[in-house]
């Protein structure tokens, strides 16, 4: 195990070479009654959040709602510095969805702000850090600075083999599957795809996520129990946690909890209990 981990540190393991259980490290535990509970526990492969509540947050801050999102700004940072410290392959984020764009004027100007000042003032540490961006949603529905900052980021870090950061942005779940069958009607109509090929792997091809594996693990803050039009198709078997943390507030703490309930889930996908031999299969 140590020997994995210092393989993993050095990002020497291929994809399918990475141990199925991971130790988390114990400077990334809270308390040393958690060291003490924490065994090697499995890890989900890929994570998304449904990052909720910034507007109560600020509310009961009396704070305008644009303080609740630079305080959610805060609360990704350390998010993200976790899922790559303890070893998660892909997280995906919702920043700002389709249905976003009907918020009042005044609040989209903010979060297009802080976008713009989330990617000049991160760009560096993500890059340093080995950590691949990938923006999934219509990058041309943005404004031009917004739409050339998400690019400049894709392009340097589209060589990183560490964690895949996949930021959603205008992304919208239904929008993403319009586009994928539009493509692969498009390629019956050129003659490239014949109608009968097409099955779930031609139509996950044309999506943003397309080779990465689906959702493991998606977790809401603030309370809402809602999917949001957030991925349908990636997660069909995902395990969902819905926490009551506001997402400002939302931690390591909290997001530690939030694997230790994936991780004592029986994933079963549609079969009978038992039937996988592993306890989270
Ligand atoms: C939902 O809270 C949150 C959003 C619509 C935006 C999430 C964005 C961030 C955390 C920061 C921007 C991200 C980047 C990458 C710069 P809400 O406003 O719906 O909260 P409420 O339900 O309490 O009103």
């Amino acid at each position: 195990m140590f020997v994995e981990k210092l393989a993993r540190l050095f990002n020497v393991f291929k994809k399918d070479q990475k141990p199925a259980y991971i130790t988390v490290p114990i400077s990334h535990v809270n308390s040393a009654a958690q060291v003490q509970a924490l065994p090697p526990m499995r890890m989900p492969r890929h994570v998304a959040i449904i990052m909720d509540g910034n507007g109560r947050w600020a509310r009961r801050k009396e704070l305008p709602r644009s303080a609740g999102h630079a305080a959610g700004v805060e609360a990704l940072r350390d998010i993200i510095r976790a899922s790559d410290d303890w070893g998660i392959e892909y997280l995906t984020i919702y920043a700002f969805s389709t249905e976003n764009w009907a918020r009042s004027h005044e609040e989209v100007e903010a979060l297009m702000a802080l976008l713009l000042k989330y990617f000049a003032s991160e760009i560096d540490e993500l890059d340093e850090k080995n950590v691949r961006i990938t923006i999934i949603g219509n990058i041309g529905d943005l404004p031009e600075a917004q739409r050339e900052a998400v690019r400049n980021a894709m392009a340097r870090t589209k060589e990183n083999t560490g964690l895949k950061l996949n930021i959603a942005l205008s992304y919208g779940g239904r929008a993403e599957l319009v586009r994928a069958a539009k493509a692969l009607a498009q390629k019956a109509a050129d003659g490239t795809l014949a109608p009968e090929d097409i099955d779930a792997q031609a139509l996950e091809a044309e999506l943003y996520t397309a080779g990465q594996p689906d959702v493991d693990l998606l977790i809401r803050t603030s309370g809402e129990m809602r999917l949001s039009n957030f991925l349908p198709w990636q997660t069909v078997y995902a395990e969902l946690v819905f926490d009551r943390t506001l997402w400002p507030d939302f931690d390591r703490a909290a997001y530690m909890r939030a694997l230790r309930e994936y991780a004592n889930r029986d994933r079963r996908y549609g079969r009978r209990d038992g039937e996988t031999g592993e306890a989270n299969a």
